[in-house]
């Protein structure tokens, strides 16, 4: 079971019968209107994960309705009055946006899909006749969304995402950086609304940002940071803290720390804890950036105090690029030498056994708005603090183990791999 119950792969079967059985609602409710006209559209996508076992791992469905009858299938029909073709892996991250039906909402989940796939990674051809099947369409889009979860393949997911030498770097470094993983007019959005939140509070730094807007919900889930979150801390890790830092010229105010407080030494082998701290500006050595020093997680111990290294490097990467560092790797925040500030969000991620520094809150509204992978982060899909009166939930206990277990394996799989 690496879904729970009334969640989604990407046309998988069940994803399919859940199309199809919302479809069937939806066209008698346009019979009833006297709205129904035919139409037929059709998908395929190529390199699916291998378990879902497409032939030649390519995900097809073909929908057909003829005003009256309603069918959903397997296979491609290229004559279908809408097409839309390409990369199965790009396909997850644009059918896990919510908001089809907001032309400024699907603008940017087509945005930032092409910002990590490239232009072409999905291709739309031909168009519905008629607002009512328009409408439909977007809402069968968002139902699906936010049932649809991540490609539990790690090592699939991984290598379609670019990212397998990038999670071998993570674990000999302590780290590793994405570069241009949101596009610039993400990276100006989530800016504004830091800076806004950060006056309004009077704040250096302030907790919490996932609930100051939709856009730091969209960063909260960008897809390849989240791939090396699963690589390092496993499925079903949780927001330890979304904070804002603002900060202007002058000497750096972090001093040279790891993340692991209150965590007996030595260290384990395995991450406890994770940080992707965005760029929202260009990174230089000028503008205080964090500095990591590389490889010094395998001290598997904090710096004494007074003690000082040579070794650290400053993080230098374009706007919308991320740095993710884990496993108790060593770090400071750099001396800004250029005017102007710098505005970091800093997403802490814990493994999902541990406790979280901000209590979570869930906003039943938010988790409409969004994929599965919110309600992952926010620890809706594991069963702690799940007990209740009668009992367990074994559901989510079993979900979460046998996710863990793929993951696991996967992981080593990429581990193995040559560099
Ligand atoms: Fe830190």
């Amino acid at each position: 079971m690496l879904t729970l119950p009334g969640q989604f792969e990407f046309l998988s079967d069940d994803f399919m019968m859940e199309g199809h059985a919302f479809l069937e609602r939806e066209t008698a409710a346009l019979r009833t209107r006297d709205a129904a006209r035919p139409f037929t559209i059709s998908e395929r996508f190529s390199d699916a994960p291998p378990h879902l076992k497409f032939p030649g791992d390519v995900a097809t469905w073909q929908i057909a309705f003829d005003g009256t009858t309603l069918s959903v299938e397997r296979g491609f029909n290229p004559d279908a009055d809408v097409t839309i073709e390409g990369d199965y892996q790009a396909a997850v991250m644009a059918q896990q946006f919510v908001g089809a039906a907001s032309p400024t909402d699907s603008a940017v989940a087509g945005r930032e899909v092409q910002q990590v796939f490239g232009k072409d990674c999905i291709r739309l051809k031909g168009q519905f006749e008629g607002d009512a099947l328009n409408a439909m369409f977007a809402h069968m889009h968002d139902h699906m969304a936010r049932r649809t979860v991540e490609n539990p393949d790690l090592a699939h997911r991984a290598a379609r995402q670019g990212l397998s030498g990038k999670i071998r770097e993570m674990e000999e470094q302590g780290y590793t950086i994405l570069e241009n993983a949101i596009s610039p007019a993400l990276a100006d959005a989530v800016r504004a609304t830091t800076l806004k939140a950060l006056t309004a509070h009077n704040a250096v730094s302030l907790q919490w940002m996932l609930y100051h807007g939709r856009e730091i919900e969209i960063l909260a889930q960008n897809p390849l940071l989240m791939t090396l979150i699963d690589a390092s801390l496993g499925r079903g890790a949780v927001i330890a803290s979304l904070s804002a830092i603002r900060r202007g010229p002058g000497p750096g105010f972090i001093p040279l720390h790891t993340d692991y407080a209150h965590v007996p030494e030595p260290y384990p082998e395995f991450a406890l804890t994770g940080v992707g701290v965005w760029a929202l500006e260009d990174w230089r050595a000028e503008s205080g950036p964090t500095w990591l020093v590389p490889g010094s997680h395998k001290m598997r111990r904090p710096p004494r105090p007074g003690e000082s290294t040579n070794a650290g490097v400053p993080i230098e990467m374009p706007k919308g690029s991320v740095v993710f560092f884990t496993h108790g790797v060593w770090h400071w925040q750099g001396d800004r030498t250029e005017p102007g500030e710098r505005v970091t969000m800093h997403m802490h991620f814990n493994r999902g056994i541990l406790r979280s520094l901000e209590p979570k809150k869930i906003d039943p509204q938010m988790l409409h708005r969004n994929a599965p992978r919110l309600g992952e982060m926010l620890g809706e899909d594991d069963w702690f603090d799940k007990m209740s009166g009668i009992g367990r939930d074994h559901v989510r206990f079993a979900h979460m183990q046998q996710l863990h277990g793929f993951t696991a394996k996967q992981k080593a799989a990429i581990m193995a791999e040559a560099g």
